[in-house]
Formats: structure tokens, C-alpha cells, sequence
């Protein structure tokens, strides 16, 4: 049974590109042998990530994540039950958030800016598809 997790968390502190290839890395090495795939956005202070997969796979990469101090606040904004994948094919795609057109986060947000802790899940979810036919994911197929 497949299903899909988005979540959203505040990074521990300003995201240096050391840790985000660090992430990155560990997400190549360990999510194949998984049969995970999703997307990693990140920005400054913020991370979004979709994981799709096995539901005890995706529920147990979530768990670790969880509590990796890199992060704080990690909160699920959706959790469900899914036919196929969308992100297929990424074993971790990534996104920086900060290339993001601002219309784009206009579309489904508020305002101009990118605040999923409280917009719905549904709408950060459109977002992040949307962003996959704007072809801003970077890692498709690595
Ligand atoms: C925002 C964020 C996203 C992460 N995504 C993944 C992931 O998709 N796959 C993964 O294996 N580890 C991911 N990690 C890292 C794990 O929390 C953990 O550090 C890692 O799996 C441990 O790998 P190691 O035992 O090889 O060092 C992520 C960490 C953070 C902070």
C-alpha cells in the first residue's frame, strides 16, 4: 500500500549549503533501497518535503526525520492513502524555494510568501505539484 506524507519544519538554524548536501546525500544513499521518492524544498529557515512509499517505510524515514536536530517544529500537514505516485521520479528531488516566482505563491496563498504552517495542506500540496510542472526540481532520476 502506497501512501504520501507532506510535511513542513523550521531548520535549527540558517541553512548552510553544507546541510543541505549533507540531507541530500543521506536521502540518495538511504531512499532507493526504501522505494521512497519525493521533494525537499528548503529556503533559508523552512523545509517542505513530500515522502511517498510503503506506508511502514514512509512512516519510519518520517520517524527519523522527525528527530533530526537539524530541524524544529516538524509538523504534518497531510497524510495519505495514494494509487500512484507523483513524484516518482525523484529519489529526493529538490527545490530552492527562494527561486520561486512570487506569483506563483500568490496562486494558493494570502500573500506573496510561503507560510505552510498556516495555509491548509491541500494548498501546499497544489503548490508543490505546480512546481513540478514549472520544472524548478532540481535531481530528477538522481
Ligand atoms: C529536512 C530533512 C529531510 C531529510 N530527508 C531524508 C530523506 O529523505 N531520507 C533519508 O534517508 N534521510 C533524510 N534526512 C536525514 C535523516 O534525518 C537522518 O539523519 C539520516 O537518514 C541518517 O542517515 P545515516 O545514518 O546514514 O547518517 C533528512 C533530514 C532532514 C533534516
Amino acid at each position: 500500500m502506497l501512501v504520501r506524507l507532506l510535511y513542513a519544519s523550521r531548520a535549527a538554524a540558517p541553512l548552510k549549503a553544507s546541510v543541505q548536501d549533507s540531507i541530500l546525500e543521506q536521502s540518495r544513499r538511504h531512499n532507493p533501497a526504501r522505494g521512497i521518492t519525493g521533494i525537499l524544498c528548503y529556503s533559508d529557515d523552512l523545509f517542505l518535503q513530500v515522502l511517498e512509499g510503503g506506508r511502514d517505510e514512509v512512516c519510519e524515514l518520517y520517524n527519523t526525520i522527525a528527530r533530526d536536530e537539524r530541524h524544529r517544529e516538524v509538523r504534518i500537514l497531510s497524510f495519505e492513502e495514494i494509487r500512484e505516485r507523483r513524484f516518482g521520479h525523484w529519489t529526493m528531488g529538490h527545490v530552492n524555494l527562494a527561486k520561486v516566482n512570487p506569483s506563483l505563491l500568490l496562486k494558493y496563498g494570502e500573500r506573496a510568501e510561503l507560510n505552510p504552517f498556516a495555509a491548509s495542506g491541500h494548498a501546499t500540496m497544489a503548490l508543490l505539484e505546480e512546481l513540478i510542472s514549472a520544472a524548478l526540481v532540481v535531481g530528477r532520476g538522481s
